[in-house]
């Protein structure tokens, strides 16, 4: 497994509206994407800085992962994310070194990209999301 970059950084947010104008008047930046993810509970909108992006998560209800989160911890950090060529050869290496996967299988997210997460209680209480794109 090597990781090719660092893909985004997720914000769990309340508001997206209010979040992306902040951002954009405070760091001058825009959205490229801006989707529903309903298998993950989430609108989400990707904001490219260099290479990478950051993701701002808006829950689509309470009852979903990120409304859990924004409920137990309030707006901040959720998650960073790996950009990886092979996303199974990723989750068998790491299953391999005993990772605690939450997804075993990849699955498919925001723009049509494979994507697994690995549990905040494997490494450094940190939830990490790996991210294959498609060519
Ligand atoms: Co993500």
């Amino acid at each position: 497994m090597r990781l090719l970059n660092l893909d985004h950084v997720a914000i769990a947010v309340r508001d997206l509206d209010a979040a992306l104008a902040a951002y954009k008047e405070r760091y001058l930046v825009d959205p490229v994407y801006r989707e529903v993810v309903e298998q993950q509970g989430v609108e989400e909108a990707m904001i490219p800085v260099g290479g990478s992006f950051v993701q701002l998560l808006q829950p689509l209800g309470a009852d979903t992962p990120v409304g859990k989160f924004l409920d137990r911890h309030g707006e901040g950090l959720h998650h960073v994310a790996y950009a990886v060529t092979d996303i199974e050869a990723a989750l068998s290496h790491l299953k391999e070194t005993g990772a605690r996967l939450i997804d075993e299988q990849p699955r498919v997210g925001g723009r049509g990209a494979r994507i697994a997460f690995v549990h905040p209680a494997d490494l450094a209480g940190t939830l990490v999301e790996l991210v294959e794109l498609r060519p």
